[in-house]
């Protein structure tokens, strides 16, 4: 079994980076400048944004993070939107989800300009993903192509069960796997809680990839040996021998699943740093693509 490390591959995304960074300064072009905007004061949330920001300094981009109470207003949240889409400086933004019950997720995500929108959720910029044209791909499934393709794992004719049909991971990458391309070409199954004999299912697959947010739902008995598993859940859960009380689990029984594998990602550790990454490759690319 080998361990993906996300951590590792993420550090040298980001060191390249730095170094077109610095290229684009001696040249005198433009510094990257990503705004975080978050609302409300959900730990976990907090938690990305930070490690967001952090990784803008490590790459030597700008950043501005913009933080609203739980109270503001749809109409508030949408001003700052078109603040942010008419500022020169700002280059790419995000609206970190989820937002609060009073606010229309899928208005503020539209009034997004979608050269702007480097985590690619803009229904313009997910129409051109799924056409395979150029645009930003939201950062999850474009970090866990980064880490198969780092890996050099074959993908090409294998059969792939993605497990959670979510806008923001399961079907963006079920389109991006299936495509013909490198990592891409497999034979994807996109399961979901309707799916008929999980069990069956994932037992069929080369790469499973669990995305629905339920701590260790993947279990060894729904796993083929030899199998590529990547883990995408991020869940807290309380854990009163860790000092602030809680830890993340993941949607794979990594103690068990993990002998039977032949590439795993840890969580945390796997697919969460390589989402950061992929979010500085976008905000880069949000310059190159206006070619500033
Ligand atoms: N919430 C969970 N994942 C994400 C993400 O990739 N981007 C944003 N904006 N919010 C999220």
């Amino acid at each position: 079994m080998i361990l993906l490390d996300g951590k590792a591959t993420a550090t040298k995304v980001k060191s390249d980076i730095a170094e077109k960074v610095k290229e684009r300064q001696a040249n005198g072009q433009k510094i990257p400048h990503l705004a975080a905007v978050i609302v409300g004061s959900d730990g976990g949330s907090l938690t990305y944004v930070a490690n967001k920001i952090k990784a803008c300094e490590e790459c030597g981009f700008k950043s501005t993070l913009i933080q609203f109470e739980e109270t503001i207003s749809e109409q508030e949240l949408l001003d700052k939107v078109q603040e942010l889409n008419n500022d020169p400086e700002i280059d790419g933004y995000i609206v970190q989800l989820p937002l609060p019950k009073h606010i229309d997720e899928e208005k503020i995500l539209m009034a997004v300009n979608p050269l702007k929108d480097v985590d690619g959720f803009h229904p313009e910029n997910v129409g051109k993903m799924a056409l395979g044209l150029p645009t930003f791909v939201s950062a999850t499934p474009a970090g866990i192509l980064e880490l198969l393709k780092h890996y050099r794992i074959e993908t090409e004719g294998k059969n792939c069960v993605i497990v959670g049909r979510s806008n923001i991971v399961g079907s963006p990458l079920s389109i991006l796997l299936s495509k013909n391309t490198n990592p891409g070409n497999c034979t994807v199954t996109l399961a979901h809680s309707k799916t008929r004999n999980l069990k069956e299912v994932c037992l069929k697959a080369d790469i499973i990839i669990a995305a629905i947010g339920r701590p260790n739902f993947i279990t060894a008995e729904m796993v083929r040996e030899g199998a590529v598993v990547i883990d995408v859940g991020t869940t807290r859960v309380t854990d009163a021998t860790r000092e602030r009380g809680w830890r993340l689990v993941g949607d794979v029984d990594f103690e068990n699943v993990a002998p039977k594998s032949s590439y795993i990602t840890p969580v945390p550790g796997g697919v969460g740093p390589m989402t950061i990454a992929s979010l500085m490759i976008n905000t880069l690319k949000s310059l190159e693509l206006r070619n500033l």
